[in-house]
């Protein structure tokens, strides 16, 4: 009998680590053989612990489970039977490539990975030079998937031309923003995608080292990604001799030292060298002079992560999903107010108003749903009434948000959107890193500003528009540049929130 618990960190924060024990006991008092397999989470985290048994090769859910549900689980009696996994409508309605085997292998068995097409990119990029590798990558249509939209080819090939005796790719694995947890869920359900994807990426930009820039927050995911580095390294798909390609590239997990501005990538790069995370100017651009001044690719997890799939089944397949200049899919983090809530990966395109009320099931408190923030603390929060708006970076653009990194936080409307704004405002004055003026000043007259509208300054309104707007034109990073997002977003869209207080004062 073969028996999945996921030891994903948010199934081991509802107690998976209790059901696999409590599983494991009862199995033993009843004589059964049971092969408990550590599986990373399928992403419908409302039902965590997901326990599935596997029969005559059908994953059969229970959950969310509790340790005294396991003799119920083993007699096939449990009240929370769910039926196959993949026939839930929350896995059936998507189009898993990125995350096509998390939550289905044991993360750290190489054997399992090759036999669900594991490797696969890799083999056949070994056959490629690495032009060829850049164009692939170019033809697909990836972009950056940590929150800018780069398009991934036009950065490799940056790399690819710059001449260097060492190149390096860097893989920003500081997912920092609110409500998002796609890189972590990968890294722990899916290691070796991660390590595959770097490894093509070093042999198309002609880079011999990576590196992970893993947040100190995430200990499992540093945990399960420093195994998984050295099972891939003893079985030769790292090293001097890649799969026996006669080509080098290894990597290493290094911890992040935990501030938020560090996952802005010339921070990181600071950080990664040892020194303070404070950002840097650009140009220089990290693609010429990243990593101890060499050119260096500094990609998200989920851009590397995507690059297997990309070259196992081709880039005209992957550019085939979604829409406009937005291809592929999106891997969405649903969260915050919502019935439902995890991982949803879809291509490009669904309306945002589906993936609420259709997806997650609007909110968890059966309120109506006020505003979704996308993209972070920097995101905008969208008003039901951009409902319509659909996935995709032009199109979010032109509404006046962002995709970032595809997080969804949803409020119901109990929110105060005043707060709101001024909790983005606070949030950026406490993890600015202090560099430029805008920002490192501009957020604190931010929250005064907001506090005195909400004591029924009026007059304050204009000074707050017009403080975002020097933000957004003269901060040196994204932090400082894109607070007055959720900022401006709140005062336009619920101009009610920020009049209330005014009236209430008078
Ligand atoms: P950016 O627009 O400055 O740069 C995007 C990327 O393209 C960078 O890696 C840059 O070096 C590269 N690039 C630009 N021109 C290039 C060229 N000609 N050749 C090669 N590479 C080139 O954006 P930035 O500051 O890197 O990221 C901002 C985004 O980060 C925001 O949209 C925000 O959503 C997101 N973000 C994500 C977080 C997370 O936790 N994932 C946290 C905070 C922000
Ligand atoms: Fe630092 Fe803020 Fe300026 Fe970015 S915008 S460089 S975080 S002070």
């Amino acid at each position: 009998m073969k028996i999945f618990v996921p030891a994903d960190s948010a199934a081991l924060a509802l107690g998976a680590d209790d059901v696999a024990a409590a599983i494991t006991q009862q199995a033993r008092a009843r004589g059964l053989t049971v092969e408990l397999v550590r599986n990373g989470t399928r992403g419908m985290i409302w039902l965590e612990p997901l326990v599935e048994v596997e029969i005559d090769g059908v994953r059969h859910g229970f959950g969310p489970a509790t340790p005294g549900d396991a003799d119920a689980i083993l007699d096939g009696s449990s009240p929370k039977a769910l039926g196959p996994v993949d026939e839930l409508d929350w896995m059936r309605n998507q189009t898993r490539l990125t995350f096509a085997r998390c939550g289905i292998i044991d993360p750290l068995s190489l054997g399992d990975y090759q036999a669900h097409g594991g490797l696969a990119g890799l083999r056949r990029a070994i056959a490629m030079t690495g032009a060829d590798i850049v164009d692939e990558v170019t033809k697909s249509g990836l972009r950056g998937r940590g929150g800018a939209g780069f398009p991934t080819g036009i950065k490799w090939n940056t790399v690819l031309g710059a001449q260097a005796a060492q190149k390096y790719i860097v893989c920003n694995a500081d997912e920092g923003d609110s409500g998002t947890f796609a890189d972590r869920m990968i890294m722990e359900g899916d290691p070796f995608t991660l390590i595959e994807g770097m490894a093509i990426a070093g042999l198309g930009v002609g880079a011999t080292r990576g590196y992970v820039y893993l947040r100190s927050e995430y200990p499992d995911a540093i945990s399960v990604m420093t195994r998984a580095v050295e099972i891939a390294r003893a079985a030769g798909v790292l090293g001097p001799d890649v799969l026996g390609s006669g080509r080098a590239f290894d990597m290493e997990i290094r911890k992040g030292a935990g501030a938020y501005v560090c996952g802005e990538e010339t921070s990181l790069l600071n950080s990664l060298e040892g020194k303070r995370g404070v950002v840097r100017a650009k140009p220089p651009l990290p693609a010429l002079e990243g990593f101890l001044g060499q050119p260096t690719v500094v990609n998200n997890v989920i851009s590397l992560a995507t690059v297997p799939v990309i070259f196992e089944k081709g880039a005209q397949f992957y550019a085939d999903f979604g829409q406009g200049r937005s291809r592929g899919t999106v891997t969405l983090q649903i969260a915050g107010n919502v019935a439902r809530g995890g991982l949803f990966e879809t291509a490009f395109g669904m309306p945002l108003g589906t993936v609420v009320n259709d997806i997650a099931g609007g909110t968890a408190s059966g309120r109506p749903v006020k505003a979704v923030q996308v993209g972070g603390p920097l995101g905008a929060y969208m008003p039901v009434s951009k409902f319509d708006t659909a996935l995709g970076y032009e199109e979010f653009d032109a509404a006046g948000g962002l995709i970032g990194h595809a997080g969804l936080v949803v409020f119901d409307d109990s929110a105060d959107m005043l707060r709101m704004a001024r909790f983005a405002m606070e949030f950026c004055a406490v993890e600015s890193c202090g560099k430029c003026t805008p920002c490192r000043i501009g957020a604190v007259r931010g929250v005064e500003t907001i506090d005195r509208i909400a004591a029924g300054d009026g007059a304050a309104i204009p000074l707050l528009t017009d403080l975002c707007e020097t933000m957004k034109d003269g901060s040196l990073c994204a932090l400082g540049g894109f607070t007055p997002f959720p900022v401006m977003s709140a005062l336009t869209h619920f101009p009610d929130d920020f009049a209330r207080m005014k009236e209430a004062a008078e």
